[in-house]
């Protein structure tokens, strides 16, 4: 039987069974189509949505040009087309090259370290609330600049998006406590952590964006704080979701653990394999 085009994709919460199915059901039957409840196009083939996501003179991704009152596309890597976008990244390139990631290894240890000595004593440990739901914040606080005593409010933006439950997917007050936090965020940033790292820069992400020159000028503090957002935000609950769903596959998949256990070069490929089969985002494409 063919789904109606329109009908929702169903969320997550059967570990994935019934969205797999939908987007089969999508990709075969209304492989490119009009939502009308989102009032927007979507593609479902691979071929298509590289097309889509690679030619930006077609398809461009320049949110400016269609919402110019919205307050978070300026400096927002991810609402930007070339040559801006590649200028505004390159500032942050070297922030995420192989040799930067290596360096940081040590301090993501040590925050793996901390995070197991909190709960030592203890005779359970719930992997996503005490370890995959820290790790990435605190690592991407320390790479961004964000001080150990300023983090609640990385908490606080992160609890906000994640009140949202599959039992309730329209909850009104979901959105409200979405731009409650990032109204809190966005003034920490701009009227706290930029400015002082402005004045006195620091070996961090922050202050590269701060005192960085684009052909002539500088990012005012809109394109800083902007950037800064998306980079906090893109990077806690991804990799948040990743652990929670590597150790949940790998659960599923014992002989697998133990192959990896033995052989740790087999680590890069099992975590590429777990975000093909179980992406943090899946819903995204509907
Ligand atoms: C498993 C973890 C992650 C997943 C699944 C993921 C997924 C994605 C996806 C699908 C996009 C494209 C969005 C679009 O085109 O609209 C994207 C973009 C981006 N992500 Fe991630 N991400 C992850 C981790 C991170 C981390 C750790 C960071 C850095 C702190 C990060 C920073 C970014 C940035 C800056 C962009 C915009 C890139 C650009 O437009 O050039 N992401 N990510």
């Amino acid at each position: 039987m063919v789904d109606r085009p329109n009908a929702a994709p169903p969320f997550f919460a059967d570990g994935g069974p019934a969205l797999y199915a939908w987007m089969r059901n999508a990709r075969d039957n209304t492989p490119v189509m009009f939502d009308e409840a989102s009032q927007s196009w979507k593609v479902y083939r691979y071929e298509d949505a590289h097309r889509v996501l690679s030619d930006w003179q077609v398809f461009s991704n320049d949110m400016c040009r269609i919402m110019p009152e919205h307050g978070f596309t300026r400096g927002n890597l991810s609402t930007m087309d070339p040559p801006e976008h590649k200028q505004l990244r390159g500032i942050i390139a070297q922030g995420f090259t192989p040799r930067a990631l290596a360096d940081l290894a040590p301090r993501i240890e040590r925050i793996v370290g901390e995070l197991l000595d909190a709960v030592e004593d203890r005779t359970e440990i719930d992997i996503t609330r005490d370890l995959s739901y820290q790790l990435p914040l605190n690592v991407i606080a320390e790479v961004i600049g964000v001080p150990r005593g300023d983090r609640g409010v990385l908490y606080r933006t992160a609890d906000a998006q994640l009140a949202l439950t599959c039992e309730n997917p329209a909850d009104p007050d979901f959105v409200v406590g979405v731009q409650k936090a990032m109204g809190e965020l966005q003034s920490y940033l701009g009227q706290e952590l930029v400015p002082a790292r402005r004045r006195d820069p620091q070996d961090d992400l922050v202050s590269k964006l701060a005192t960085a020159r684009l052909d002539d000028r500088s990012l005012d503090d809109e394109e800083v704080v902007n950037f800064t957002v998306l980079l906090l935000l893109a990077g806690h609950l991804t990799t948040m979701s990743l652990l929670g769903n590597m150790m949940l596959t790998l659960s599923e998949h014992p002989g697998q653990l133990t192959e990896v256990r033995a052989d740790r070069s087999l680590v890069p490929g099992a975590v590429e394999e777990v975000l093909r089969y179980r992406p943090p985002y899946p819903r995204a494409a509907g």
